[in-house]
């Protein structure tokens, strides 16, 4: 392996596979596909080989290696856990709770003796509840261990938005903070904006309201119509941003899920929010100015997960 700086993506499923193909496109860091060769025996070794060979036409030096052991994935930078199940049609995110907990476990703690010095991105659902599992098996601090919902959420948002406003994607400026759960997203309405124009006076208000409701449900949408799993193009996209954002310390302003110390008068619970990533990891935590009802939303979905959290087994 080269003296690139190193990231390992442990569940090479669809998303981790979706992962490691767009990081090798960036050509920014080499990558290690870890995944157990007892669930699909070597799944992993020909994702990666796959994504290696698209190096000759994408144009990446990045290495795209595969890897059955934790002890192949030492002194990464970054490890992004995708590993768990994913919903199915009628599930909710909470329906995973206890299965990707164990699993949660089985990977985090692993992985975090390999690196000790990682930053940990948590992928799996319901993904702020993961994070709490991330943090006690790994006894990491809250800098190095990042939640991805908010920019995969906030990407659906921005689609809905711009679709509806008949403008480009890249005018639409407004996050989604909260839970990464159907209930308890909040896209932040009041401090959306479109061209430097608050979102109110280019959308009616039903409007709004769809594409909230739209958003939140977007996982769940998109299960529905694939049938056999869940999203993984944009959630790879969204979380490889995450990744490059550390791993070139850009000191990007990133919504996503934190253990929240004070922030909208919440402690001790993984929330949503913005945060600046950067070498490291989290290296400052923001409280949005929002409305009082989106503040109370929020508060509401950190009750969620710290419910949630009491009710895993063992
Ligand atoms: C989603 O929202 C997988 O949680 C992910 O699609």
């Amino acid at each position: 392996m080269s003296t690139r700086k190193k990231v390992t993506i442990a569940g090479a499923g669809n998303t981790g596979g979706e992962m490691a193909q767009r990081l090798a496109e960036k050509n920014i860091c080499d990558i290690v596909l870890k995944d157990e060769p007892s669930i699909v025996e070597t799944l992993h070794h020909g994702k990666a080989l796959d994504s290696a060979q698209s190096g000759a036409w994408a144009g990446f030096e990045s290495e795209i290696i595969p890897a059955d052991t934790w002890e192949e994935t030492a002194d990464s930078d970054v490890i992004v856990v995708t590993a768990g199940a994913a919903r199915k049609p009628g599930m909710s995110r909470e329906d995973l709770l206890n299965i990707n907990a164990k699993i949660m476990r089985l990977v985090a703690g692993p992985a975090a003796e390999h690196s000790p010095n990682a930053a940990m991105i948590i992928f799996a659902n319901p993904m702020d509840v993961m994070c709490h599992v991330a943090m006690d098996a790994t006894g990491f601090p809250r800098e190095r261990v990042i939640g991805q919902g908010g920019m995969l959420d906030t990407a659906r948002y921005r689609t809905f938005v711009s679709r509806e406003a008949g403008v480009s994607i890249r005018d639409v400026h407004g996050y989604v903070l909260g839970g990464h759960t159907d209930t308890t997203m909040v896209p932040i309405v009041s401090n959306t904006m479109i061209g430097g124009m608050p979102i109110a006076s280019l959308l009616s208000q039903d409007k709004i309201d769809a594409i909230v409701e739209r958003t939140m449900k977007g996982g769940a949408e998109i299960v529905g119509l694939m049938k056999t799993g869940s999203a993984f193009q944009a959630p790879a996209t969204a979380t490889m941003e995450m990744v490059e954002a550390i791993i070139l310390d850009q000191g990007r302003l990133i919504p996503c899920s934190v253990h929240l110390n004070g922030e909208y008068g919440i402690k001790d619970t993984f929330c949503g929010t913005i945060a600046k990533l950067g070498d490291g990891g989290i290296q400052e935590v923001y409280e949005v100015a929002v409305s009082e009802a989106e503040k109370a939303k929020i508060n509401a979905a950190a009750d969620v997960t710290q419910e949630l959290f009491g009710l895993i087994e063992g």
